[in-house]
């Protein structure tokens, strides 16, 4: 089973970046603790802060993977391409946030991947990635 996780701007940041919402691991401590944990899945990890990037990343998986876990980040409040990709893709696309978007503000509670997303898991800190693993599995 080949499942991919996307992150969107700032997420390289995880550990650092306002801990009191994010938390203090980085993404890269915490996907070496993930993989570990499910061996059996071809597990893999991209993160751009670019949004022509991550469309294109979108592209190149998304007809021969079996599950996209994408953390679009600000991008999921505002992008319309993004959206697309996702519907224009065959792999199934799980939304996922670290922090709960709509106990935050206004603005975090649009999101233009939900509509063409099989799920949407949000506000489980880090591991709103390992609910989105499981439930592909
Ligand atoms: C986020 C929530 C977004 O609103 C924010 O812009 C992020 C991170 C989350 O994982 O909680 O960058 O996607």
């Amino acid at each position: 089973m080949k499942i991919i996780i996307i992150n969107g701007p700032n997420l390289n940041l995880l550990g650092r970046r306002e801990p009191t919402i994010y938390g203090n691991l980085s993404f890269d401590e915490f996907f070496e603790e993930l993989s570990k944990k499910y061996a059996d899945i071809e597990l893999s990890y991209y993160q751009s802060n670019v949004e022509g990037e991550i469309i294109n990343k979108l592209h190149e998986v998304g007809f021969d993977h079996d599950g996209v876990i994408l953390n679009a980040g600000a991008y999921t409040h505002t992008s319309v391409a993004i959206g697309d990709a996702v519907k224009g893709i065959e792999t199934p696309v799980i939304e996922v946030h670290i922090s709960n978007v709509h106990s935050r503000e206004d603005f975090r509670h649009i999101s233009y991947i939900a509509p063409n997303a099989k799920g949407v898991i949000a506000g489980f800190g880090l591991q709103s990635y390992e609910l989105a693993l499981e439930s592909f599995i």
